[in-house]
Parts: structure tokens; C-alpha cells; sequence
């Protein structure tokens, strides 16, 4: 894989499979949860609905920017930065839906590039669900770093290499994993590459930040091997989720991990 993937043939196809499903629905639940307490690090002393410090907000591969569009809600400006002018289109319409235009930049631009649109350094930089689509994930993620200021901070949410080759394991998919997990083209959905954990922690920590929390995203739903078996409910799956996520060894087997990092001032 030699290039980032822009989403510009994918828009549509991403946009279905993010609304209304279950993988969709733990991921936006147990991610959420980490941004209440993001803002509440960024905002001290004050109840996370009742902003009075207007924080700006950097959606770097925001795609469809479900998630920044709940924080732009709270009254914080977000600047939505994608290489793909479709996803840009498509979040476009659904930020004018819910009227909030005017809390919205929108900048057309690889992330690696970003700096050139921004005036200065933000409060907080999301970076969901993009490393896994590019050719040089750290180096990216390191530019990112300087693009928020002293005391602010970085939210990067991975595919889990881990979580990936656990998956191929107890599937039987043997002969792929001794071939190195090559990317299978016919899976458009399915992220280029997994993440190795360890290099992210240790970008975020060469860059001068401080590691704050991590949580794995999907630690066993994706597992379940057959869906009609067992004793659940959808909301029994849901609570699990959000009680093990923070633990290990569940946190570091989520099939995405999100973890988020403090600039030291
Ligand atoms: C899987 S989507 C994630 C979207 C969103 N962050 C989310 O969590 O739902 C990946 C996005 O990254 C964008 N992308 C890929 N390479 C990029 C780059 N170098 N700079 C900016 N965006 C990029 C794609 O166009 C796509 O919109």
C-alpha cells in the first residue's frame, strides 16, 4: 500500500454501515464517554453541557464527522479537515440538518497539510479511524501532535493490529496470518492495516504528551463467533462493553483502541 485512501468512492457505502448498527452503536457509546471526559479535562470545574470556554476543535479524516458534530452541539468550533471532497459534501449536509454551519470549517486537505489552514495551534485534535487508511500512519500522527497547544489534547482512535490478528487466530485464518495479514482488496470496508499499539503510545509520548486514557472499542461483540447462540440481549452487549473497556486484557484486544494523550506545557 503505497497511498493515504481517499473515501471519495466510499462515502456513501461508510455512511451506511456507521449509522444505526450495532458496531456503529458500542463504538459511538464508549467513545463518547472518553470525550465527556476530555472536556471536562479541557474545561475544568465545569459541568461538561455548560461550557463557558469556547474550545477549537481539529476533526483531522473527520469523514462524515458523526462524532465532532455532538461536541459542535456543546458550542465548540470545529475545523473538519478530509482529503475526500465527497465525505466533505456528505457531512456538509447532514452539519446543515442539524444547523450547525456556523460552528463548521471545512478544509479539503490532506491532514499532513493541515497547519497551513489553521491559524493556530488547538485545544483539541480528534484523528478517528484514519491511521489504518495511510502509507505513513506515524509520521502523520506525529504532525498532528503539533498541531494542538501546551495543555491541550490529542484523541486518536486505531485499528488494533492486535485485535486484528486475534480475530484471524480464532477464525482459523492461519495460512493469512503467516502471510502478514495482507490487505484483501474485496473487503473495501476493511482497514489497509492494523496498528501496533506500542508505536502509537510511544509517538504520543516522544511528541510531549502524557498518555491520559485508553479504552478498547469492540473487546468482544466482533468476537462473538455466532450471534444466535448464548442468552444476550443487544443492551446486555452494550453494558458489557462499557464495563470492560477500560480493563485489561479486554482493553488491549478492542478490535479499535482509542487513547488520548495530554501536550505537556
Ligand atoms: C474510516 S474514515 C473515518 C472518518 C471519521 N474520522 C470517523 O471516525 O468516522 C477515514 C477518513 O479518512 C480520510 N482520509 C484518508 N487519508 C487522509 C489524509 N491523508 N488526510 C485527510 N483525510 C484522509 C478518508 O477520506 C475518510 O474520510
Amino acid at each position: 500500500m503505497k497511498q493515504d485512501r481517499n473515501f471519495d468512492d466510499l462515502a456513501h457505502k461508510f455512511a451506511a454501515s456507521i449509522y444505526g448498527t450495532a458496531k456503529g452503536e458500542i463504538r459511538q457509546t464508549v467513545v463518547w464517554q472518553d470525550i465527556e471526559q476530555i472536556l471536562l479535562a479541557l474545561n475544568p470545574n465545569q459541568d461538561v453541557h455548560q461550557h463557558k470556554q469556547v474550545l477549537n476543535v481539529l476533526d483531522a479524516g473527520g469523514g462524515l464527522a458523526q462524532l465532532s458534530q455532538k461536541i459542535a452541539a456543546l458550542g465548540h468550533n470545529i475545523s473538519l479537515c478530509d482529503l475526500s471532497s465527497e465525505m466533505l459534501l456528505l457531512a456538509k449536509q447532514d452539519i446543515r440538518e442539524n444547523q450547525l454551519l456556523d460552528r463548521y470549517q471545512f478544509i479539503h486537505s490532506p491532514v499532513q497539510n493541515v497547519a497551513e489552514h489553521l491559524n493556530e495551534p488547538v485545544d483539541l485534535v480528534l484523528f478517528h479511524a484514519v491511521m489504518e487508511w495511510l502509507a505513513e500512519p506515524i509520521s502523520a500522527l506525529s504532525s498532528l501532535c503539533e498541531q494542538v497547544k501546551p495543555g491541550g489534547i490529542i484523541s486518536v482512535m486505531f485499528y488494533n493490529y492486535n485485535g486484528l490478528l486475534f480475530k484471524n487466530l480464532i477464525c482459523g485464518n492461519l495460512n493469512h496470518v503467516e502471510q502478514g495479514m495482507p490487505h484483501r482488496k474485496r473487503f473495501k470496508l476493511q482497514p489497509q492495516q492494523g496498528i501496533k499499539p506500542d508505536l502509537v503510545y510511544q509517538c504520543l509520548e516522544q511528541a510531549g504528551f502524557e498518555i491520559i486514557g485508553k479504552t478498547g472499542v469492540r473487546t468482544f461483540h466482533d468476537y462473538m463467533q455466532n450471534h444466535d447462540m448464548g442468552d444476550f440481549s443487544f443492551e446486555q452487549i452494550l453494558a458489557m462493553e462499557q464495563k470492560l473497556c477500560r480493563q485489561e486484557p479486554f482493553l488491549s484486544l478492542g478490535r479499535y483502541i482509542h487513547v488520548y494523550a495530554q501536550r505537556k506545557n
